[in-house]
């Protein structure tokens, strides 16, 4: 059966949605070459897409980084990391040695200009070799912190030319957190905007780029049965859970002065939330579904100092202080539990829990919608009443992707007795693909000029906007601790104080 629906993308902006893939030469080049997001994330996912022939040929990565080394040894330790972290393994040494020969590096740190003439004369001899038309594509992966000087400097470099779009491009992907607070973040913007046009910026979240977050709008709006139920109407309430079973990792230094809601709540849990409260957009077009992501995050209710104290548990895993390059005294929380509200018309009075942590006891991503319980207790005895669930729809993100729906049923017998059952579709037992990793679905986006799955400038000022409050509260408050938690747990119990009030529950991590 052919579907009579029209193609709202094509009428609107005549333009296909999906458009035939447009593989642009370019030259990748990323600041922060030496750091963990390189070798963890950026090259394993370039050579996925390699490997998969998903890049022009007329690509190559140019590393920056403050430490002297050769091309080679720099391709050696990427070697390594590619090894150890590429989502396909073993890895194919044919294609890695292919591959490599495009890879150099520029020694430079983020102020010394020279650095940046050497990066502009190996840009400039690349090009002539490989062809690449003069596209480039900066990578930030660095604290925001530098993307001010580094800006400066490829503005003075003469590095900044072009436009976002049509051949030659200049596009800047950075790395979030953007900036520190409001007002960092506001200033970045400004910063920005003085030498970049808003379609040269690629505001990266990487979640936006997971294949599970996206099914988040086409299991809403692909499917007639759940979007008539959208609303405050049937849904009681809905829970977005980021628990990570790993700690700091490593990365002491760095989270100690970010914490959990500068790290995961500013971004990949307000990107999720957004998309979960959404209107549908007018099209998918980039700015269509962008404008109704930003409305959401305007319409957060703002926290007052009080508010802030009665919605927000923060919490810190017991061991964080002992960490490598953490405060021994340190008060940053590793978790946090918010419960907050959407002030529009669709979502009035209807709570969203977030919940995010580190080392808890197992790592799940996943969004649960509780749908209001039924209104009349029809089975006759109260205690088959009392056991009825409410129908909870659950997104799960990670790690075991998929969706499923808790209906009740009833059990056989002669008896009327109600069970809870759950209907599951799980991603790896209906497809044969693997799922990508996120950075490989956004460094191509970033390369074909597609900024849907990024941040605009207003989305990541909204979103600074209501956690600025939660920050300052906290960070205003130097006499408070944050609640300990043990390792491997489910998190402080203090997070059930913003439940227990409403005979609500947390949905078990353990399950
Ligand atoms: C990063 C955070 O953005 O996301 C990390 O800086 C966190 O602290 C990571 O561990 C989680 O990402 P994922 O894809 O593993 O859920």
């Amino acid at each position: 059966m052919t579907s009579n629906l029209p193609n709202i993308s094509r009428l609107k902006s005549g333009e296909l949605f999906l458009q035939p893939d447009r593989l642009e030469p370019c030259i990748l080049v990323i600041f922060g070459a030496a750091g963990d997001l390189t070798r963890r994330k950026l090259l394993p996912a370039l050579y996925n897409l390699v490997r998969e022939k998903a890049l022009d040929e007329r690509f190559a990565v140019v590393g920056y980084s403050r430490s002297p080394q050769s091309d080679e040894a720099f391709r050696e330790i990427l070697h390594q990391a590619v090894s150890d972290y590429s989502r396909a393994q073993p890895i194919d040494e044919i294609v890695w040695q292919q591959f490599s020969q495009s890879i150099s590096y520029v020694e430079g740190n983020f102020e010394d200009p020279e650095g940046y003439v050497a990066l502009r004369e190996r840009l400039e001899q690349l090009e002539q070799t490989i062809g690449s038309e003069g596209n480039r594509l900066f990578y930030f992966a660095t604290p925001p912190s530098a993307a001010p000087v580094i800006l400066h400097r490829l503005e003075e470099t003469g590095l900044l030319t072009g436009n976002g779009e049509g051949s030659p491009w200049t596009r800047v992907i950075m790395e979030k957190p953007y900036g520190r607070d409001l007002d960092s973040a506001t200033d970045l913007n400004r910063i920005v905007g003085e030498v970049l046009q808003e379609n040269q910026v690629y505001r990266i979240d990487h979640y936006l780029g997971k294949e599970t977050v996206q099914n988040i709008l086409v299991a809403r709006l692909g499917n007639t049965i759940f979007e008539p139920l959208w609303n405050r109407k049937y849904i009681d309430h809905i829970q977005i859970t980021a628990a990570e079973s790993i700690g700091v990792e490593g990365r002491g230094r760095f989270y100690d002065q970010t914490g959990v809601l500068r790290d995961m709540v500013q971004s990949h849990l307000l990107q999720v939330l957004s998309l979960c409260a959404m209107e549908p957009p007018v099209s998918f077009a980039a700015d269509d579904i962008r404008d109704k992501r930003v409305e959401v995050l305007r319409s957060l209710r703002p926290f007052n100092a009080q508010d802030v104290f009665d919605h927000v548990i923060y919490g810190q895993y017991r061991g964080y202080r002992d960490e490598d390059d953490v405060d021994t005294k340190s008060r940053t929380p590793t978790y946090a539990a918010i419960k907050c509200y959407i002030d529009n018309w669709r979502w009035q009075g209807v709570p969203f829990y977030m919940r995010v942590g580190k080392h808890l006891s197992k790592r799940v991503t996943e969004i649960s919608v509780v749908f209001r319980p039924v209104p009349l207790c029809l089975f006759g005895r109260d205690d088959v009443c009392q056991s009825l669930e409410p129908n909870i729809l659950t997104i799960r993100i990670q790690p075991d992707a998929g969706i499923a729906l808790k209906i009740s049923s009833k059990r056989p017998g002669d008896q009327m007795d109600v069970g809870n059952v759950e209907m599951d579709f799980s991603y790896s037992e209906t497809y044969e693909s693997p799922i990508k990793d996120a950075y490989e679905r956004l460094l191509l986006d970033a390369i074909k000029g597609d900024v849907t799955l990024f941040a605009r400038r207003d989305e990541v000022e909204y979103a600074w906007r209501f956690v600025t409050p939660i920050l300052q509260a906290w960070e205003g408050a130097q006499k408070r601790q944050p609640v300990f938690y043990a390792e491997g747990s489910e998190g402080p119990v203090e997070a059930d104080t913003l439940m227990d009030r409403y005979s609500r529950q947390w949905r078990e991590i353990e399950t």
